[in-house]
C-alpha cells in the first residue's frame, strides 16, 4: 500500500547546508506519488535554487509572503489550507526560534501559524546550537504545542564537529512520513475522554477544586489520535493546548462534564475517565460572595454523579477505562473500584508528595483488568500515555473480535 499517494505535503526548506538533501527528499516523495509544494526561506535560497526544486517537485516554488501572483497576496492562507502536513526540513535554529515565538515575518513562518495541519520539523544545526539553552527552550515550547520533531541524528557535521544536529537522511524522512500516513490500529474508532479537574462553585468567586493538571488526559488524547482514533476530549479547567486533531469540549463542573459526556457517548467505542471529578458539590451556590461572620462555618455538600460508572452501566456501554489516584494501597483500592464501577480496565497510581501523579510531568501506573495486570514504570506522561493506549487498544480489539 502506498500511504503517500495523493497526499499534499508542504515542504519548507530553511537556511542550512542540509538543504541540499531536501532535493533528494522531494524526488523520493514524488516517486511515492505525493503532491509536494516547496516553500523556501530567503536563507534557504542561498543553499539551493528555486529552479532545481521546481524541476524535481513539478510545481513552482513559493518564497514570498507578499506575492501579487497568488490569491490577492493571501498566499500563506491558501498554502496553509492546502497542506495535509507541513514538514520543515531542514529546520534551522533560527526558524525554530521564529516558530516558537509566533513570528510571521516570512512566508513559511506565517503559513505555519495559519495552518491546522500537523507541523513536523527535521532540525539541522551545529551541535552546540542544538545544545544551547535557547534552542532547548524553543524545542520544549514547540513540542508542548504539538509540533513534532524528527531527529536530529548524531554524527559528523559540515562544520567539522561531531554531535547531535544532523538532519535525518531523506530515506529516513520518507519512512517516517509513510508511517505517519499509515492507518493506525484505531482508525475508524471513536474515543471519548475526560481530563483535568472540576470546579464546584461556592459563590461567584470561590470554588472547590483539586490539583489535577490534565496532563495525563491530554497526553492520552494525543496518543489515541496518533493511533488513528477520532478523539473527543471533555476537559475541565486546565491551561493546556488542545492536541492537534482532537475535538475539545470545555466544562467546569462535574454536572457539566456529565452532560457533555452523556450527550456524546452514543456510538462511542472507548471511554476513558481520566478527569479528577469532585465527589461532592456545594448543596447551594450563594448568589453573592459569602461574608465571614462566625469563627466556624459549615458547608453542606451533595454527591456528584459518577460519570464513569454511569457510562459503564449503559446498555450500549463502550470499552471503559478508569483511573484510581490513591495515596496508599493503590492496587487494592483500584481493583475494588474496577469491580464496583463495572469497568473494563483501571489505571492505578499513587499520588502524594514523593510520588508522580498530579501536577507532575512523570507518572507510573498499574493497569488492572479481569484476570490480569501490567505495571508501567515511572516515565514521561507522553510515553506513558502511548504505552497505555497500546494496552487499551489490544484489549479493546480482543473484546471486539473475541477469539472463537
Ligand atoms: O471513585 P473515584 O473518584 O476514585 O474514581 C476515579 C475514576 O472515576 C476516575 O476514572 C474518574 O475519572 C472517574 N469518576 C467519574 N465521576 C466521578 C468520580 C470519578 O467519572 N464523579
Amino acid at each position: 500500500m502506498n500511504e503517500l499517494a495523493g497526499k499534499r505535503l508542504l515542504l519548507g526548506i530553511t537556511g542550512g547546508i542540509a538543504a541540499y538533501k531536501s532535493i533528494e527528499l522531494v524526488r523520493l516523495l514524488r516517486k511515492s506519488a505525493a503532491e509536494v509544494q516547496v516553500v523556501l526561506t530567503g536563507a534557504a535560497s542561498q543553499f539551493v535554487t528555486p529552479m532545481t526544486l521546481q524541476a524535481v517537485s513539478g510545481r513552482p516554488v513559493r518564497q514570498d509572503l507578499f506575492d501579487p501572483a497568488h490569491e490577492a497576496a493571501m498566499g500563506h492562507i491558501e498554502l496553509a489550507r492546502w497542506a495535509d502536513l507541513v514538514l520543515v526540513a531542514p529546520a534551522s535554529a533560527g526558524f525554530m526560534a521564529r516558530l516558537a515565538n509566533g513570528f510571521a515575518d516570512n512566508l513559511l513562518a506565517t503559513l505555519c501559524l495559519a495552518t491546522t495541519a500537523p507541523i513536523i520539523l527535521a532540525p539541522a544545526m551545529n551541535q552546540q546550537m542544538w545544545a544551547n539553552p535557547a534552542t532547548r527552550h524553543n524545542v520544549a515550547l514547540l513540542e508542548q504545542r504539538g509540533v513534532e520533531l524528527w531527529g536530529p541524528a548524531s554524527g559528523d557535521q559540515a562544520c567539522g564537529e561531531i554531535g547531535p544536529g544532523r538532519m535525518l537522511e531523506p530515506e529516513a524522512l520518507l519512512g517516517q512520513l509513510q508511517g505517519r500516513f499509515a492507518p493506525g490500529p484505531l482508525s475508524g474508532v471513536r474515543v471519548l475522554l475526560t481530563a483535568g479537574p472540576t470546579r464546584e462553585p461556592l459563590d461567584p468567586v470561590r470554588f472547590i477544586g483539586n490539583r489535577s493538571s490534565g496532563k495525563m488526559g491530554f497526553a492520552l488524547a494525543t496518543a489515541f489520535a496518533g493511533a488513528g482514533a477520532a478523539v473527543e476530549l471533555v476537559a475541565g479547567p486546565v491551561s493546556l493546548d488542545t492536541p492537534p486533531g482532537v475535538e475539545r469540549i470545555d466544562v467546569e463542573t462535574a454536572c457539566e462534564m456529565e452532560q457533555a459526556v452523556m450527550s456524546r457517548v452514543t456510538g462511542c467505542d472507548i471511554f476513558v475517565g481520566c478527569a479528577a471529578v469532585a465527589d461532592y458539590r456545594p448543596d447551594a451556590v450563594a448568589a453573592q460572595k459569602i461574608k465571614k461572620h462566625n469563627d466556624r462555618m459549615e458547608l453542606r455538600l451533595v454527591r456528584n454523579p459518577d460519570i464513569l460508572a454511569g457510562v459503564a452501566a449503559r446498555t450500549d456501554a463502550p470499552f471503559t477505562v478508569g483511573f484510581a489516584a490513591e495515596t496508599q494501597a493503590a492496587e487494592d483500592h483500584a481493583e475494588k473500584k474496577r469491580i464496583a464501577k463495572r469497568i473494563d480496565m483501571i489505571a492505578a497510581n499513587l499520588v502524594g508528595a514523593r510520588e508522580g501523579g498530579f501536577e507532575r510531568d512523570e507518572n507510573a501506573l498499574t493497569l488492572l483488568w479481569e484476570g490480569g495486570r501490567e505495571a508501567l514504570p515511572m516515565m514521561d506522561k507522553r510515553r506513558l500515555a502511548e504505552q497505555l493506549v497500546s494496552v487499551v487498544t489490544e484489549h479493546y480489539l480482543a473484546a471486539r473480535h473475541p477469539a472463537s
